[in-house]
């Protein structure tokens, strides 16, 4: 009786792991990664959610440290973030722009981290997608940090 009772939990375990799988590999997490070449320092990003919903806003925690100083100059450092099909291309009306130093006191030293959080209006139309952060450095026309994220539907 004693056995049998092991058993019955066993199994019952067992299918309860086999369940738990699938969900698990569909709640993962939005990962940033590295931009494509050139190497540029990568920026830490979270998402407020990881279910991103066409037509609202996401909010976007985005922190590092920068190799460059960035100077208290008005829109010289921009923080863009944008909504991109696979191959790349800009999603329409996907571009978010915002002057770094008017989101936190600048000069920003090097190496110093800093951390801002931005709502990022989604696109009404999403279908097969990446997301891309940038600080970019409009004096230099160069990337001081970036992050991305892989195809996401
Ligand atoms: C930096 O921003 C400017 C203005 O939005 C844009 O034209 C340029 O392509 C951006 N640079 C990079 C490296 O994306």
């Amino acid at each position: 009786m004693k056995q049998k009772f092991i058993f019955v939990f066993i199994l019952l375990t067992m299918l309860l792991m086999v369940n738990a799988i699938p969900y698990q590999l569909h709640k993962r997490a939005i990962d940033f990664g590295p931009c494509p070449d050139p190497p540029i320092p990568l920026l830490t990003v979270s998402l407020s959610s990881d279910t991103i919903e066409p037509g609202k806003t996401v909010t976007i925690t985005i922190s590092g440290k920068l190799a460059e100083e960035v100077p208290a100059v008005p829109e010289s450092t921009l923080v863009q973030v944008a909504f991109t099909y696979a191959d790349g291309t800009i999603i329409p009306n996907s571009f978010f722009s915002k002057d770094l130093c008017t989101r936190i006191k600048c000069p920003i030293s090097a190496g110093t981290t800093f951390s801002i959080v931005e709502n990022v209006p989604v696109p009404a139309e999403l279908p097969l997608f990446k997301i891309m952060v940038g600080i970019n450095d409009t004096e230099e026309f160069k990337f001081l940090g970036c992050a991305s994220t892989g195809n996401l539907s």
